[in-house]
């Protein structure tokens, strides 16, 4: 079994990683009908499309007005015109449930004694809310938003942006926790020792970097350090 040697923080995604993004519309699916499924996917797909937009073009907005605006978009294409339904999807949003093992995973990685972080898209209210609303709070050292860079994941400036926070040096002593393969991957490229989660058996992206190992959810974290 692989074991990632020398690690001094666990710094974790968020949407995706820790939070199941497809909870709103789980649980709206009933009012929406057969289309949820693929407006949730859609939703997902453009808001990750509009940060990498926007930091390409050099205009940044925060990840819940990118949010809101790839929602707008998955609501016409599917001809879903309900201003009530849009707002409500928002609100469930900030609200987003934790995957079932997460508290307990994050539990065991900080009883190896490791210091736990954040870095997410997320905006800074945003990401207070998530992890309040999930009862994670206690099990983060820091909470890092790209908000304090200005610009998305996978720039290096915002993987630089936690090794300056967490006032690590030896970018190898992190250890980087993510769902989103292109997230892990460009940790990995970055240098961290990333693993990937993978939920839902998909392939590493074609694009530069490999995470160190790929675990199936968290609970196989704590066993790795
Ligand atoms: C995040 C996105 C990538 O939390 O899900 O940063």
């Amino acid at each position: 079994m692989t074991k990632l040697e020398g690690m001094r923080a666990c710094v974790f995604d968020a949407y995706g990683t820790l939070f199941d993004v497809h909870g709103p519309l789980r649980k709206l699916g009933p009012e929406i009908g057969p289309k949820a499924e693929e407006i949730s996917r859609l939703w997902r797909q453009k808001q990750l499309e509009y940060t990498w937009l926007r930091s390409l073009m050099g205009v940044h907005a925060d990840f819940w007005h990118v949010t809101g605006d790839a929602l707008d978009y998955a609501l016409e294409a599917h001809g879903v015109t309900e201003t009530g339904l849009r707002d409500e999807l928002m609100t469930l949003y900030l609200k987003l449930e934790a995957y079932p093992e997460v508290k307990e995973a994050l539990q065991a990685v900080k009883a190896k004694s490791q210091r736990t972080a954040i870095l997410s898209n997320g905006s800074p209210s945003m990401l207070d809310t998530a992890v309040r609303s999930a009862g994670l709070d206690r099990l983060f050292d820091m909470v890092l938003s790209v908000e304090d860079v200005g610009i998305y994941k996978p720039s290096r400036r915002v993987y630089r942006h936690a090794m300056q926070k967490l006032q690590i040096h030896d970018v190898a002593s992190v250890c980087f926790v993510s769902a989103n393969s292109w997230d892990a991957q460009a940790a990995a490229q970055f240098g961290f020792q990333a693993v990937r989660v993978d939920r839902f058996g998909l392939k590493d992206d074609r694009i530069p970097g490999k995470p160190r190992v790929v675990i199936k959810d968290l609970s196989e974290l704590a066993g790795l350090i």
